[in-house]
């Protein structure tokens, strides 16, 4: 098990570069599957996730090219002929995202199997949005021992009016790339409107898709039998972005963050502001400072563009040492809190009861050996709480943490945190 080991104290200072979005590459990777011809995509990060997903989509018959130009890191992707339309189950259970390549592999095969995603502790986290979709586009859908299936009638999906109960990423992703080589017209109604479902449209719109309405409350697609080759760049990761601001925030420290989109961050650098850290807004970038000690302010976590979910676990880090009593609401993920007991056993005062975790501010808090739990999100807010703890914090469990943070040790301690990565 690999293990982080943080001596806390230091405020952090200097300026950090972005790395292009977890949760945007990953979807952007499983559209390959739907064209036989070369797609690029450029701001590629070096993370876990990215890595399962390139043996994915070899084990399917995809070929796979890495390589950089000026330090940026650019993937290709060839999908002349695809093996199986199989989605292999070890691999599966490693990354929740691989479900992503359910709707490409149906779309461009019309069949598809898989076991049921892994990916974070964190609930749930059925996929029925995502199978109704396939459903209501034509598909014969199967659940059984844990094992989906699904045909499409004469091997082509149809266009579908679409309702989503809730806006999934993950299924407004999957029905979109679906969608993009179906025939006819899909709508889908109450989609997700984060940027990476965005950045996703984009890709397709580039490799020959039409899509409308991203960011509204119907996106359509009007589907096409050939889809081509692209090349498109991913966005910068709001979350990585979020999850160094508080790096700064939590160390009183000052740091620049560079290639961001602040338009991003709306919903978080309000927050920030709230609890007393001064932030400058660029253009593609963003100033930050923390005050001596945070102050106390309430976060309920919400679809785009509210505040996000996968930033609640850092903010919870750095409420324990704000100055008063801070209320968290987690309303995406049934399960989120997981590591509020790992922040108590470092001196932290948090009760959690269901999605609420009230939190009193101490003004201090002691290194600890505690772990990252299969928990991306909670990995990284130890690590936070860590930088700010008086001796030594180590984080076990910390290949979770590889799972979307590129070289995290090396990249806080190029901003001056004692940081070192064990085994
Ligand atoms: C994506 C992100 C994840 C982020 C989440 C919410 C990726 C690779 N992952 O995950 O980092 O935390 O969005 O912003 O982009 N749900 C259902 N049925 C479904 C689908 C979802 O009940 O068919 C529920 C889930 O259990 C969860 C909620 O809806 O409680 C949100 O899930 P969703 O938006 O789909 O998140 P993901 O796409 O899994």
């Amino acid at each position: 098990m690999a293990r982080l080991m943080v001596r806390g104290g230091e405020p952090l200072r200097g300026s950090i570069r972005i790395n292009g979005a977890k949760n945007a590459v990953l979807p952007m990777m499983a559209a390959a599957v739907l064209t036989r011809s070369e797609c690029v995509i450029r701001d590629v990060p070096d993370i876990r996730d990215v890595r399962v997903m390139i043996e994915i989509l070899k084990d399917l018959g995809v070929s796979v090219q890495l390589g950089e130009i000026d330090g940026r890191r650019r993937l290709s992707l060839k999908a002349e002929s695809i093996r199986t339309d199989v989605v292999n189950a070890e691999l599966m259970k490693k990354m929740r995202s691989s479900v992503l390549l359910f709707g490409p592999l149906l779309a461009r095969l019309g069949s598809a199997r898989m076991t049921y995603p892994g990916g974070c502790a964190i609930g749930p986290r059925p996929v029925d949005m995502h199978l109704d979709g396939f459903a209501a586009m034509g598909a014969t859908v199967n659940e059984r021992g844990g094992q989906v299936t699904a045909a499409a009638g004469r091997g082509r999906l149809s266009g579908a009016e679409i309702h989503l109960e809730y806006p999934s990423v993950g299924a407004t992703e999957n029905i979109m790339m679906a969608a993009a080589r179906a025939d006819g017209v899909t709508r889908i109604w109450n989609p997700a409107r984060e940027p990476e479902v965005a950045n996703l449209a984009a890709f397709l719109q580039a490799l020959g898709a039409e899509i409308e309405g991203i960011g509204s409350d119907v996106i359509t697609v009007r589907g096409s039998g050939q889809l081509g080759g692209a090349e498109c760049g991913v966005i910068p990761d709001r979350i990585e972005a979020g999850t160094y601001a508080i790096a700064g925030v939590i160390t009183g420290g000052e740091l620049t963050l560079e290639n961001v989109r602040p338009e991003h961050l709306r919903a978080f650098v309000a927050k920030m502001k709230e609890v007393g850290a001064g932030i400058c807004v660029g253009r593609d970038r963003i100033h930050v400072r923390g005050p001596e000690r945070p102050g106390a302010a309430d976060v309920r976590t919400l679809p785009y563009p509210g505040y996000p979910t996968d930033l609640q676990n850092q903010y919870l880090a750095l409420s324990c040492v704000g100055e008063g009593t801070s209320v968290v609401t987690e309303s995406i993920f049934e399960n989120r809190f997981k590591v509020a007991a790992e922040l108590t056993k470092m001196g932290a005062s948090i009760h959690t009861e269901g999605r609420l975790a009230v939190v009193k501010g101490v003004d201090r808090l002691c290194g600890a050996s505690v772990e990252a739990d299969d928990d991306l999100r909670g990995g990284a807010s130890l690590v936070l709480a860590g930088l700010r703890a008086e001796g030594t914090t180590v984080v076990r469990g910390a290949e979770y943490i590889d799972r979307g943070y590129m070289n995290l040790a090396e990249r806080l301690r190029s901003l001056g945190a004692n940081v070192v990565a064990m085994g």
